[in-house]
């Protein structure tokens, strides 16, 4: 079945909105775009570059810089991998880093950081077929998405499926810091004034928090599938 559709996911930091969203994209043969990676991007060359320090931000330097920031993504369908390329170097790793993590916060609540990165994802969305994860996707970027899926899961059990994830990468990290970084994130991206995460209307809201990833492929995909049904009048 093949229909050009675009897709937001959006919801709490790690509840899997990732992983769901590369499965959708191999499945259905879609582009994957990671909006998370995007800012956390922008966060490491602003932190290569100084413009952020002691988690403050130089905003005359960030207005100095801000147009030598290019940022693509480079996707493999077949195996569900996703690369992010800052200004032509793969820093997909690099990206996920305890010092980006602790930064990106800051650097995603900034407007003219928000507003250059939301402009680009909304051209990687133009000839649709995109599946995009983020918090403001369903509200800001993709107002107009044919499926909006908003996921969640208690914050006890995000920790600890993300600590496990740190801890199984060799990373030295403990549950408490995971948890402590995890609830403020969620704190900064729910208050935030611009583009804050929130529920939009027509979304569908998944509470993984009991189930198992077969069990939410198998909701989310059979949401697809009605709506490619629906979209090719089947
Ligand atoms: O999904 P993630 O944890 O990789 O995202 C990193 C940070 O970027 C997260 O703390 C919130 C921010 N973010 C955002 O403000 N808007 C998005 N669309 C995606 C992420």
């Amino acid at each position: 079945m093949s229909s050009k559709i675009n897709i937001a996911i959006d919801g709490h930091s790690s509840c899997g909105k990732s992983t769901i969203a590369k499965s959708i994209a191999v499945k259905y043969n879609m582009n994957y775009i990671d909006s998370g990676a995007m800012y956390r991007a922008f966060t490491l060359y602003c932190l290569d570059n100084k413009i952020i320090n002691n988690q403050s931000i130089d905003h005359t330097k960030l207005t100095n810089y801000i147009n030598d920031i290019k940022i693509d993504f480079s996707f493999n369908n077949k195996y569900g991998v996703s690369k992010t390329i800052l200004n032509n170097i793969n820093v997909e790793d690099k990206i996920r880093s305890v010092e980006v993590t602790k930064n990106v916060s800051i650097i995603s609540a900034v407007q003219i950081i928000r507003k250059k990165l939301i402009a680009l994802q909304q051209e990687f969305t133009k000839n649709n077929n995109v599946v995009m994860d983020g918090r403001d996707i369903g509200s800001k970027v993709m107002p107009n998405a044919d499926l909006k899926f908003f996921l969640t899961a208690k914050a006890e059990i995000r920790a600890q499926r993300r600590y496990e994830e740190l801890s199984s990468k060799g990373l030295n990290v403990s549950y408490k810091n995971v948890l402590k970084n995890l609830n403020l994130r969620d704190k900064h991206d729910i208050s935030r004034s611009i583009n804050p995460l929130i529920i939009t209307k027509n979304a569908i809201v998944i509470d993984n928090t009991n189930l198992s990833l077969n069990e939410q492929d198998e909701i989310i995909f059979s949401k697809i599938d009605k709506k490619l049904k629906y979209e090719n009048n089947y």
